[in-house]
């Protein structure tokens, strides 16, 4: 019965994206993918609504967030933190306590919502990553005054979309920083594997290939198996081999020190502003 209900629950919702830019479009084409919503289930805005792909899929696109909302059972604001709040108190009228808001945007506080909007109303932040548009995002969701079915549908929601995990809303800025800044760390070092490559023989694209797809592997093997990385390494390293001689000059060289001086330098500054 619980099952049913749960089922019932993650039906049939109807979900207002508004601010359908890069990461509003990612979702809304993401949950049509994965078969989650039916495009009648899902009303997306924009200023400009000249031209997006979503309408193509069958989504409505508007300019009209008071009416998204309205019609909706679950809000998705992802438009730029600095529109963020002028934004809410022109729709928070229409934010009623029976629906569910989730905010993915950086860096506004769920006070600072709670305030915009007058009331206290069923409240999740998400940070996901830019992967959100092939369904391989890192999702950390945090939330305030939600029932247990609500926690239950946003997870699922963010779960086809991805991986999810539920943090305390003081870590939100170190998930900023390690779950979306750390694509970027992860592009760098996969940059740096390929021009390492081309020095060894490699054709770009070769090189391309096999630095992507090995990176890809060595974080399904911890994902799968979830070993820890020393584990792995212990596996590839022989003794007096090539893969220690490597590891031992990057280590010489700072590579484990950099990575984590330049995590903390994100996370300083994001601290900051
Ligand atoms: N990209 C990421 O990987 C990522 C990851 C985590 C969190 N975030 C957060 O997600 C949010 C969106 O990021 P993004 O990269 O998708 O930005 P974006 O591409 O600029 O999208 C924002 C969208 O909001 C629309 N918009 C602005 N004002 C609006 C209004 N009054 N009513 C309706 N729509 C409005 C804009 O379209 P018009 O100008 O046509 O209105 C635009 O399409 C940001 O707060 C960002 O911090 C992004």
């Amino acid at each position: 019965m619980q099952n049913i209900n749960l089922k019932n629950n993650l039906m049939n919702k109807k979900i207002a994206i508004i601010g359908a830019g890069n990461l509003g479009t990612a979702i809304a084409e993401g949950l049509l993918k994965s078969k989650f919503s039916k495009a009648s289930e899902i009303i997306v805005t924009r200023r400009n609504i000249s031209v997006n792909p979503l309408r193509t899929m069958g989504v409505e696109l508007i300019n009209n967030n008071n009416a998204a909302v309205r019609k909706s059972d679950v809000i998705i604001l992802a438009v730029k933190p600095f529109q963020t709040l002028e934004l809410l108190k022109t729709i928070q009228k229409e934010i009623t306590a029976n629906k569910i808001f989730i905010s993915v945007v950086t860096g506004i506080t769920m006070n600072e919502i709670e305030n915009a909007v007058g009331k206290k109303i069923s409240l999740f932040r998400a940070m996901p990553n830019t992967a959100i548009s092939i369904r391989e995002s890192m999702t950390c969701l945090c939330h305030r005054h939600a029932k247990e079915e609500d926690v239950e549908y946003v997870h699922s929601l963010f779960s086809k979309l991805g991986k999810v995990v539920s943090i305390d809303e003081k870590l939100m800025e170190a998930a900023t920083i390690l779950g979306a800044c750390g694509t970027a760390y992860a592009m760098r070092y996969i940059r740096a594997n390929i021009q390492g490559g081309i020095e060894i023989g490699f054709d770009a694209a070769t090189a391309s290939l096999i630095a992507a797809q090995t990176v890809k592997g060595a974080a399904e093997l911890l994902l799968l198996k979830k070993s820890h990385p020393e584990q792995e390494i212990d596996k590839v390293t022989t003794p007096k081999g090539c893969t220690i001689a490597g590891l031992n000059e990057m280590e010489h060289r700072g590579f484990s020190s950099s990575l984590i001086r330049g995590v903390v330098a994100s996370y300083q500054k994001i601290a900051k502003d």
